[in-house]
């Protein structure tokens, strides 16, 4: 298999993570015989610094021409004043609304060796595996905004608005997801109070009757972020708005251990865009602390959803799993007995692990 790979490391801890995520790619390429080409572009507040622009056009148009993107994080203090538009986290929204990626799939879904280190206990816990549809192209991240002065009193405003073709094309993708899970779909929205989550009920519902198996619910978002810290074994499809889906699944990655750990894959009309959840996190840079696992496993994502390769991904996962099982971890997923390991020598870790499941493998074969 022949793949254009482009890789948007951006900043913060997003140079290191991506590095993890290409040793991955890098070497599923190589074991498994396919031509892996990677290009590197800059995003965020990199790219201002290098162009002045946060999504330079070269970096769009490659990530246009590509087969699947890798995104690192982007943001940082030291653009924190520029305004909304300018900023590095405006580059991110662009290359989503450049792409056409309207879906970003969030899978929070414990991973075993972890799960003391939830901070639930483990009979509430369960065996937690949610798939968030956050919709990603719409809603008040795009909406009208701005910025007046009136006798001296300052105002600003965002405004949320969906269509019904915008809400329809979400939860299309979320029925399908549910159709093949457990059949059970939460709809969050904020139907009591606002006019667009009165229409994305209505749109959601009207649209049950073409996927019959499903069972559908509804729920308001402040009494999502409540169920999901309570009884989050109750969810299975969650879908949502682009906003309230940004900050549910923050609160969803907190139940499995750390946000460094949650991947994310959006898709569109264009080529599919991977990312783990977290940003750039600032205060973990030059600390060699930062998770890979989110990056590694959104990398995983790209090798079964965006090129069908399952077995690769499955090959990945598995050694991923006996590495934390041999109790290696990062600084925020250590817990009792733990054998703490910086980022990069985790991810080492991770490729022997690989190489020895691949020569057992060889031996015995897979699964065995
Ligand atoms: P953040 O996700 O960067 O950090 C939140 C907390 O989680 C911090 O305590 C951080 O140390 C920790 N954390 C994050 N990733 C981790 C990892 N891989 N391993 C271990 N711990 C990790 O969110 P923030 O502090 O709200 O934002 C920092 C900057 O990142 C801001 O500029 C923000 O706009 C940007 N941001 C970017 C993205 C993105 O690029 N997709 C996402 C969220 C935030
Ligand atoms: C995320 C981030 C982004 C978002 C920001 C950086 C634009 O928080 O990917 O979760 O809000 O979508
Ligand atoms: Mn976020």
């Amino acid at each position: 298999m022949k793949k254009t790979i482009v890789l948007l490391p951006g900043d913060g801890i997003g140079p290191e993570v991506t590095r993890a995520a290409a040793t991955v790619l890098r070497e599923a390429g190589h074991e498994f015989h396919h031509q892996f080409e990677f290009q590197e572009f800059p995003v965020g507040g990199a790219a201002i610094d290098a162009t002045g622009v946060p999504l330079p056009n070269e970096t769009l148009d490659a990530c246009r021409k590509a087969d699947a993107i890798f995104l690192g994080a982007v943001g940082g203090s030291k653009w924190d004043a520029l305004p909304v538009g300018k900023r590095p986290e405006s580059g991110l929204l662009a290359l989503r609304q450049g792409l056409g990626l309207f879906v970003n799939l969030r899978p929070v879904k414990l991973l075993e060796p972890l799960r003391l280190i939830s901070p639930l206990k483990p009979e509430r816990l369960g065996d937690l595996d949610i798939e968030i549809v956050r919709e990603l192209a719409g809603g008040m991240y795009f909406g009208e905004r701005g910025n007046v002065r009136e006798k001296d009193v300052e105002r600003a405003w965002d405004t949320e608005s969906y269509s019904v073709p915008e809400i329809e094309r979400v939860a299309n993708f979320a029925y399908a997801r549910a159709e093949v899970r457990s059949r059970r779909m939460v709809s969050v929205d904020k139907a009591n109070v606002l006019a667009s989550s009165q229409l994305w009920r209505r749109t959601v519902v009207g649209m049950n009757a073409a996927h019959p198996d499903v069972r559908l619910e509804h729920m308001y978002v402040d009494n999502a972020a409540m169920q999901l810290t309570l009884r989050p074994a109750q969810f299975d499809v969650m879908l949502t708005t682009n906003m309230f889906g940004d900050i549910l699944s923050d609160a969803a990655a907190a139940l499995v251990g750390s946000i460094g750990l949650i991947p994310s894959a959006s898709f569109g009309s264009n080529a599919p865009l991977f990312e783990p959840i977290h940003g750039s996190a600032p205060n973990l840079v030059g600390t060699d602390s930062a998770n890979p696992i989110g990056s590694i496993l959104s990398a995983t994502m790209m090798l079964r959803d965006a090129f069908g390769l399952s077995l690769e991904a499955d090959w990945v996962e598995q050694s991923l799993h006996r590495v934390l099982s041999n109790g290696y971890r990062t600084t925020d997923i250590a817990g009792p007995g733990g054998r703490v390991v910086g980022g990069s020598i985790f991810t080492e870790m991770l490729r022997e692990e690989m190489q020895r499941t691949l020569e057992h493998a060889e031996r015995y074969g897979w699964g065995v």
